[in-house]
Parts: C-alpha cells; structure tokens; sequence
C-alpha cells in the first residue's frame, strides 16, 4: 500500500527528531542495539484507506511488546474472558515492564496484567495450538490479517538474540511454573515468546493495526470484523492503564491515546473511531519507550485534539 507524505507531519518529525539524542537504543537484546538512535518514521491509516506518513518509514522494525496486545487479543478469542482473566490480572503495576517484584508480594501466581513480561508471557502461553509452530503461525496469520499483508514474517536474527540472552524472561518464567501458572515447558515457552516479539514490519503496517482496534476490531476496508467489539474494547482499556509501562499515567494525561510501545522504538495508536497510528524511533526514554515517538505523539494529539479524555 502507498501512503502519501504530509507537510504537517513532516514538521512533527523534524521537530520530534531532536528528542532522539536524550535517549538511548535497548541493548539488552543485543541484535536490537544494532539500530540507528536517529531513526524516526510516523504513518497514520484512517479506516477509508487512506495513509499519510513522514520519516524513515521504509524502515522496518520488531514489535517486541506491542506484540503482548496482539497476542492478548488472539488469547482471548482463543479461551474466553473467564478462563484468561483467572490467570492474569487487569492491574497496572507501577514497575517496570521486566519486573518480578509484585509475584512476589501481590500473587505469585497471577501476574497483574498483560503488559508486563510476567503477564504476557502467561498469555503467550495460553494460545491454541499443537505446537510452538502451530501457535506462532496462528499468531502470525492473525497480525497479517489485521495488516493486510502477508508478507509480514519475523526477525529470525531478532528472536535469537532474545532467546539467548533472556535470562530475566527465564526466571519470569520459573517462577510462574513454580506456582503453577504455566505448565508448557519453559524453553518452548522463550522459542514462541522470543518469536512472537521478533514479528518485524514498517510503520505502515503498524498504522494498519492500529485501525483495526481503533474501529474496535472491525476492518471496515475488508467489512470484517477481525476482533469481536469486546476484546478490541479490553484492548484498548489496558493500552490506556499499562501500554506505556509505568510511564502510562503521564502519558493518559499529555496524550489521551491508546498506544503500546516496544523495546525496538516502536509504538502502536488507535484514536478511537478515528485511525490507527504506528510509530518507530528506536532512542529510547528511562522506561524503555521510544523518546522521539512520545513528542511526536504528543504534537500529534495537542494539535489535532485526540486526546480522548
Ligand atoms: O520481553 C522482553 O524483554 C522484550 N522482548 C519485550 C519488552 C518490551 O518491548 C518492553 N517495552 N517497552
């Protein structure tokens, strides 16, 4: 699909582009540290099918946990509100996206929501399939299907890396099959949640997805309805209180949108009714969100009026 540049987003870009050097990439996962601190790309996809974007927006990117909303979504159509939410709580938390503190002092059992890494990976764990295989392609063919893009694959280099280093996830992990909350053996857990972070795409396709929640689930360009309203509606409800991390409180205040960021600088908006917004600048802010991509958003929102609040 082709989208068309816009002057009044690329003076958002330039703008914004200037926040780059205040951050930092993520170099945790080694193979992510490899990206360039001054990328940054914006596209916005509005449900009639037209798109506007600025920037480096043939670059493409890893989703890392925008992937945890998505993955949320499949889980839920997978089991069924009941059956997820006995196992995964709806709270934010405060802490970081890695920590492990509250297993340990709230319940060790039921991390306290999808976004955090505890959480997700409980989630990851509940998708339907035979195999890690099977479970991964179905994840995949689901995100393809909200992209419109079957050519979406994933960062073998990007998921390996993680797989190799993620020691903290591991531990996560342990600690919920301790208490029982997984019972999928721990390796075969990392493959599937180190691939399904490694789902890598372009800012555009991002944008895509975005609509598809921000029209609450429906695809009105394919008249699917890809999610049914409630979930999208769950969604959307945690991007507000945890898809910024422990940053999510200041940003509902000085942007009002739904958004999910990832450790690879990417960010995923959905104005609800409005269009979905995706996002790459990978120089990273203290909590791990993208420092370019939250100025822009926020230019974004103040002179457009988005906020939803
Ligand atoms: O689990 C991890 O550490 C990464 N694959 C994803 C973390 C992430 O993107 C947190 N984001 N801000």
């Amino acid at each position: 699909m082709q989208c068309r540049s816009s002057k009044e987003l690329n003076e958002f870009v330039m703008e914004a582009r200037k926040f780059t050097q205040h951050g930092k990439v993520a170099d945790y996962i080694p193979a992510l540290g490899r990206a360039d601190p001054d990328d940054l790309a914006i596209a916005i996809h509005y449900p009639d099918g037209q798109c506007v974007s600025a920037g480096d927006i043939q670059k493409t990117f890893t989703l890392q946990s925008i992937s945890k909303v998505i993955s949320l979504a499949l889980v839920l159509m997978d089991r069924g509100f009941d059956y997820v939410f006995k196992r995964v709580g709806m709270e934010p938390t405060g802490d970081p996206f890695n920590s492990i503190i509250k297993l340990e002092t709230v319940n060790p059992a039921r991390p306290l929501n999808p976004m955090i890494n505890a959480g997700a990976l409980v989630v990851t764990h509940m998708i339907k399939g035979a195999s890690v295989e099977e479970k991964f392609q179905r994840l995949l063919a689901f995100v393809q299907e909200m992209a419109n893009d079957s050519t979406i694959g994933y960062s073998s280099e990007v998921a390996q890396s993680e797989f190799e280093t993620a020691h903290l996830n591991r531990a996560l992990a342990y600690f919920l099959k301790q208490h029982k909350s997984l019972d999928e053996d721990v390796e075969e857990l990392m493959n599937l949640y180190t691939k399904q972070c490694a789902i890598e795409m372009n800012c555009l396709d991002l944008a895509r997805i975005g609509m598809v929640f921000a029209m609450d689930g429906a695809d009105p360009l394919s008249g699917k309805q890809v999610i049914p309203i409630d979930i999208a509606r769950i969604c959307k409800t945690f991007m507000v209180t945890c898809g910024m991390y422990n940053a999510s409180g200041e940003f509902a205040i000085k942007i009002g949108i739904p958004a999910k960021s990832g450790v690879s600088g990417g960010i995923m908006g959905a104005v609800p009714g409005k269009f979905g917004i995706g996002i790459f600048g990978p120089s990273l802010n203290e909590q791990g969100n993208s420092m370019a991509g939250i100025r822009l958003l926020e230019l974004l929102s103040k002179n457009f009026h988005l906020s939803m609040f």
